[in-house]
Formats: C-alpha cells, structure tokens, sequence
C-alpha cells in the first residue's frame, strides 16, 4: 500500500495531516511524531494501548487470529520442530541458521555459561530466603562489573559479545539462585549438555550422586524456553528498550527487564493459576469458581484465563497443554489431580456463554505451571524460568534498537493536573 496515505486531526478549525504508514502485518499507523511542533497538543494513551513505540523486523502477533510470528515462522511450528538455540538465533540473526552456522552458534553459547566466579560472592551475600527474582536482578545488573569487554553500545562485535553471554549465562545465574535459597552447592555448566539440559542439571544435580536428565524432561524445558522467548514489545522488552535509550550497558537494561518481568501482571502469572488450580481441588468445585468469574461484585479472575493481545486463543497454550500430558505421563503423575481441574474448568469455561463472549480463552500460563511444578520446580522459579526464556527477546530487540536510525531517548510527555504556578509559603505562614 502506498505510503502517501495520510490522516487528517483538526483541532479548533486547524488541520493536520500526518503520514500513514502501512506495516508489513498488523494494522496501520498513524505517524504523530511531528504532531507537537505542528499542533502544540501532546497524545494521551496510558498503557499504550494505541501506541506503537518502535518500528520492528522480529516478533509479529495477529491477536484476533492467535497468530504469534518470529521472524515470519509461526510458534507451533518452531515448537514442534525446531529448539531454543535455533529460535535464537532466528530472532538474532533474522533468519534459520544454517547446519553449520548452528553448530557455530550451539558452541559459542556453551562455551559462554560459566560465570567469572568472583560473582558467587554475589549469591553469597544475599539472604537464604530471598526470592531468585531479586537475586537475578542484582547479579544480572552486577555482569557490567565484570564484562568490561562487552559494555561499549557503539562496537557491534562487543554488542554481539554482549547478547551471547547474556543468553549463555542466564540459566547459570536462575539455577544458582535457586541452589542458594536452598542452601546447596552450586553446580557448574556442562558443555557435552543442550541448553535445556544443562538447566535441568544445574538445578537438580548434586555432588553426592549422578544426576541423568530425561530426554522427554528436557524437550519439555526446552518447549517452555521457546514459546517464552519473544512477544514484541510487553512490558519488560519495552523497559529494556527505554533503559537502552539513554545508552545504558547491556546488562542493566537487561536487569531492569528482569525487575519489570518480576510484577505479577507480566510474568507472574503462572504462580497465581497454579494456586488457584489448588484452590479449586476438585472437578466438583468448578461452577462455584466459573460464577465467582463472572461475578461484577467479586474481583476473582480465572488466571491463566483472557490476553490483552489474543482474542481468539493463544497459539502458545496449546503447545504447553501436549507438553503438559507428556511431562505428567512421564513421571507417572496418571489422573494428577491439578491437571484434571485444569482441564475440565477449560471445557466448563470455554462452554459458558460469558467466556466466549468476552473472547477470554486459555493463555500460555494456564498449563506452564502444571508443568513446571510436576518437574520439581517450587513456584518462586516459575519467573526466573521465565526470565531465562525472554532474554533472548530482550537482547534481540535492544540490538535492533541500537542499529535503528530512528533510535532516539525515550522521553514520554504527559497530561499534567497538579498545581500551577504559586509563590513558596514561609514555614511559619503555612
Ligand atoms: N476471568 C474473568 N473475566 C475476565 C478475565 C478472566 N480471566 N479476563 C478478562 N475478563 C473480563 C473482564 O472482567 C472484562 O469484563 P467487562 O468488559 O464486563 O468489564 C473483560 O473480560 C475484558 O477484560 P480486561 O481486563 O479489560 O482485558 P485486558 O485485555 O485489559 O486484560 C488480562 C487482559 C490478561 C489482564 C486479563 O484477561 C486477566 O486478568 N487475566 C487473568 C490473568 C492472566 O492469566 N494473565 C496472564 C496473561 S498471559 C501472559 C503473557 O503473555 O505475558
């Protein structure tokens, strides 16, 4: 479509036109950035709800269809087919790796896992209780004390040095989390181990016995990694990108992405579906919490219920409902009782005139800490997992960000509707 379209804003009898632009997918977008030197007049959209804050070649979803794109390549076929590095690097790179560039790509990563092991000190000086997510954000912000080699934004070779120790050393810095607030030794990375296993191994192993990962264990990790990699520009990407504007290092605006995640409206949600799983107990008890659901006067919500972008299902969800009954089946978890309640209060629901109504369908986090849980898990990990999952997303879109011409600070304006103007008032006057 050309791009000569424009759209007309008239205020007070004055007119202003402004550029159309038509994305590649998606629907189009009125170009503002003019508006405030034309017109004087400031947007007003909280929560950028019509907001576009950046043009982007990786991550596409088409919300009424459930349609979720990396670069082009639906999420139920590279979950189905391909794994977590080789996502990787498609949303790095742009394109599917060759067999050699994979290889190259696999190699560099493990060879990046270990972490400078002055930063056990780090873990060390925290709490025993202190939740993962907190340890994260302190040791991931503390990698700029350390990387001094990769810390320059302007080299794209210290950039790209940057992004893969980044992907490398996350499952590291969870698992060792974890393994302090637990009070056991940390286990180092191994390299003859995918990336999903070594996780597994991290988290699980201990020196006094062998520890042996599951192949099906393992594609389930590696599953839940993939289908949390990248979903454009949510709430943590988008602070990645706003820290990265003013030219921060890599690893605090990947810190400030991990604070972000941490709040219970983003990356949180599994945890809370998962107690409310156990909450409702029994198939039997299902209506009462369907009517609380519906209910104006109660503020409970189906967790893991409803997406501010899908509206038709959540392409995602169904991929972690097969791993779900994989992972169960495996461990010999046969009629898990969580997993029955979840999957009858999917069929009450989707059933009921109101669900459908609303457009509300499972999410990705209805069936994750099912999963999660069964694989030994406790659920102040389900976040940091999360976390692992999404720096690859995180570091794909800063890069794109820092090589972007249109890349400037990021600077919202707002609606002010304090005081104006007043003289200062003597203590003794007040
Ligand atoms: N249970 C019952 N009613 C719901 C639910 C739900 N889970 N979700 C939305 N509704 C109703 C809501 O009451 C509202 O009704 P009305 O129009 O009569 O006021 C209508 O549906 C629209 O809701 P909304 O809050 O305006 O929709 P939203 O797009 O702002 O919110 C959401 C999306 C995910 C915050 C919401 O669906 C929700 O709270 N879900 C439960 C929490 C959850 O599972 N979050 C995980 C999201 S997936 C993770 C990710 O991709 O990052």
């Amino acid at each position: 479509m050309s791009e000569n379209r424009t759209a007309t804003l008239t205020i007070d009898g004055n007119t202003y036109e402004m550029q159309v632009r038509s994305p590649s997918a998606g629907p189009d977008v009125v170009d503002i950035g003019k508006l405030y030197a034309q017109a004087g007049v400031f947007t007003h959209d909280p929560g950028f709800t019509s907001t576009s804050s950046c043009e982007s070649k990786i991550t596409f979803i088409d919300g009424d269809k459930g349609e979720l794109l990396h670069r082009g390549y639906p999420i139920d076929q590279l979950a189905e087919k391909s794994h977590f590095l080789e996502v990787c690097y498609l949303l790095l790179y742009g394109d599917l790796p060759s067999a050699a560039e994979l290889e190259k790509f696999e190699t560099t990563i493990t060879h990046h896992t270990m972490i400078h092991e002055q930063m056990g000190n780090f873990f060390r000086g925290f709490r025993r209780d202190a939740h993962p997510m907190a340890v994260m954000v302190g040791v991931v912000g503390a990698m700029s004390a350390f990387y001094h080699d990769s810390t320059d934004i302007n080299d794209p070779r210290q950039r790209e040095i940057a992004s893969h120790r980044l992907i490398a050393k996350m499952p590291t810095i969870a698992a060792w989390a974890y393994k302090y607030t637990i009070g056991q030794p940390f286990v180092y990375p191994r390299n003859d181990l995918d990336y999903a296993s070594n996780f597994l191994r991290m988290c699980f192993a201990v020196p006094a016995e062998e520890y042996k990962v599951d192949p099906i264990l393992s594609r389930a990790m590696d599953r839940i990694f993939t289908l949390h990699a990248d979903h454009e520009q949510n709430a943590s990407t988008s602070t990645v990108r706003l820290a990265s504007s003013s030219g921060a290092n890599p690893f605090a605006c990947i810190a400030a992405g991990i604070a972000c995640l941490w709040g219970p409206a983003h990356g949180g949600a599994n945890q809370a579906c998962l107690e409310m799983l156990k909450e409702i107990g029994s198939p039997d008890r299902i209506p009462e919490f369907i009517a609380r659901a519906k209910d104006k006067n109660d503020p409970f919500r189906l967790m893991g219920f409803g997406h501010r972008v899908y509206k038709n299902h959540d392409p995602r969800a169904k991929v972690m409902k097969e791993s779900a009954d994989e992972v169960l089946d495996l461990l010999g978890i046969e009629n898990n009782p969580i997993l029955q309640v979840a999957k009858e209060l999917e069929k009450q629901a989707l059933e009921d005139p109101y669900f459908a109504e609303k457009k509300l369908f499972p999410n990705v986090d209805f069936y994750s800490g099912i999963i999660l849980e069964a694989m030994g898990f406790p659920t102040s990990m389900f976040t940091p997992i999360f976390a692992v999952s999404r720096t690859v997303g995180w570091v794909s879109q800063w890069k794109e960000q820092l090589t972007d011409p249109a890349m400037k600070i990021g600077r919202p304006r707002q609606l002010y509707t304090g005081e104006t103007y007043r003289d200062y008032v003597e203590i003794e006057n007040r």
